[in-house]
C-alpha cells in the first residue's frame, strides 16, 4: 500500500500521475506564502519503504506512464538515492514515460549539472520550479531565499542538463504598488530562463504562514480580479519566449487561459484587453470555486 504522510500537493498537470513521496516536507520551508509543508519536518524516506510502495503500485495499478516525486523539493535528496528510486520505478513500470519532481532554487543550487544529467538519463526529465517573481524586492518580501540573478543561474543549470522546466509565477505577489514592476521583472526572468512551461497562480494568504500574519495586519494588498488581469496582461505582453506553453489553469486563478508562445501571445493579450475594457462581462471564476 502507499501510505501518504501528511498533506500532499502536486502540479495540475500531474493529475494522472502516480505520486510517490520520495522526500517528506520541504528542506527550505521558509517562503512566507507557502503553508504546504509546515506540518512536517523535512526528511528523505528510506529506500526500502519506497521500494515496497513501488512494488505495491506495480501489482495494483495498470499502465503507469507518469510518476511525480513529492514532496516540496525531492531534487534536494542525494543523487545516489534518487538514482535508486528511478531504477526501481523503471524496473516496475515498463510503460513509464516521464518522472518529474519539484525543484526549489535551493535544490537546484546543490545539485551538480552532471548529477542532473545522469538523473535525466535515468528518467527524471522535468522539474517544477517556483520562480514566483522576477522582481528582487518581491523575492525578498516572499523570502524565497534567492534573488533574480540566482534564480536565472540555477534554472539554467537544469537546462544545461537538458531537463525540462515548468515554472510558476505568483500573481499579486508584488502588492498593489509593485504590481507593474513585478509583472515586468517576472517576464524578464522568464525570458532569461525560457522554460518549456510557464504558469501563473494567484498568491493566496493561507493560515499559519508569515504572509497570512502580514495580511491579517493589513500589510498585504489582495489584488482584485481586474488588477490581477492587468498584471497578467503586462506579464504576457513582455514575454519573449521562443517555444513555451503558457497556462493559468491552476485553481487559484480567476481567469483560466492557455496558449503556446510566441504563436498565441497577441491573442492572449487581446483576451485580457477585452476583460479590462469590459470587466462586467469577464469570465472570472467565482471565489468559491477557487482553491490552492
Ligand atoms: C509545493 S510548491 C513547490 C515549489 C518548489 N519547492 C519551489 O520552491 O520551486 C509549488 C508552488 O505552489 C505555489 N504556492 C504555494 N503556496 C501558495 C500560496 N499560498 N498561494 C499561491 N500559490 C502558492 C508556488 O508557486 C509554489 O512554487
Ligand atoms: S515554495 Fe517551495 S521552497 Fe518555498 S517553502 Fe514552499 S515548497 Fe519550500
Amino acid at each position: 500500500m502507499i501510505q501518504y504522510q501528511g498533506s500532499l500537493y502536486r502540479p495540475p498537470s500531474e493529475a494522472n500521475s502516480l505520486i510517490l513521496q520520495a522526500t517528506l516536507g520541504c528542506s527550505y520551508n521558509e517562503c512566507t506564502f507557502c503553508g504546504m509543508y509546515r506540518d512536517k519536518r523535512f526528511r528523505v524516506r528510506p529506500i526500502a519503504e519506497l521500494r515496497e510502495e513501488i512494488a505495491w503500485a506495480a501489482d495494483h495499478l495498470r499502465g503507469v506512464r507518469k510518476v511525480f516525486l513529492a514532496d516540496g523539493d525531492a531534487l534536494v535528496a542525494k543523487a545516489s538515492f534518487l538514482h535508486q528510486v528511478l531504477d526501481a520505478l523503471n524496473e516496475a513500470f515498463p510503460d513509464l514515460r516521464r518522472i518529474s519532481c519539484y525543484a526549489s532554487p535551493q535544490a537546484l543550487a546543490v545539485r551538480k549539472v552532471e548529477e542532473m544529467r545522469s538523473l535525466r538519463q535515468a528518467g527524471l526529465t522535468q522539474y517544477y520550479l517556483g520562480i514566483e517573481s522576477g522582481c528582487d524586492q518581491t523575492l525578498e518580501f516572499l523570502q524565497k531565499g534567492v534573488d533574480s540573478a540566482e534564480m536565472i543561474r540555477v534554472a539554467n543549470k537544469a537546462h544545461e542538463a537538458d531537463v525540462r522546466l515548468s515554472t510558476m509565477i505568483l500573481l499579486g505577489a508584488g502588492n498593489r504598488a509593485g504590481s507593474e514592476r513585478h509583472a515586468r521583472e517576472s517576464a524578464r526572468v522568464v525570458n532569461a530562463i525560457q522554460p518549456r512551461f510557464v504558469s501563473t497562480l494567484v498568491m493566496t494568504p493561507v493560515e499559519d504562514t508569515p504572509l497570512y500574519e502580514q495580511w491579517s495586519a493589513g500589510q498585504v494588498d489582495e489584488l482584485t480580479p481586474i488588477e490581477l488581469a492587468a498584471e497578467l496582461r503586462t506579464f504576457l505582453a513582455n514575454l519573449e519566449l521562443r517555444s513555451s506553453v503558457f497556462r493559468s489553469n491552476h485553481a487559484s486563478n480567476y481567469l483560466a487561459l492557455k496558449g503556446t508562445l510566441p504563436k498565441d501571445k497577441d491573442a492572449l493579450v487581446e483576451v485580457l484587453d477585452a476583460v479590462l475594457a469590459d470587466p462586467d462581462k469577464a469570465p472570472f471564476v467565482p471565489d468559491w470555486l477557487r482553491a490552492l
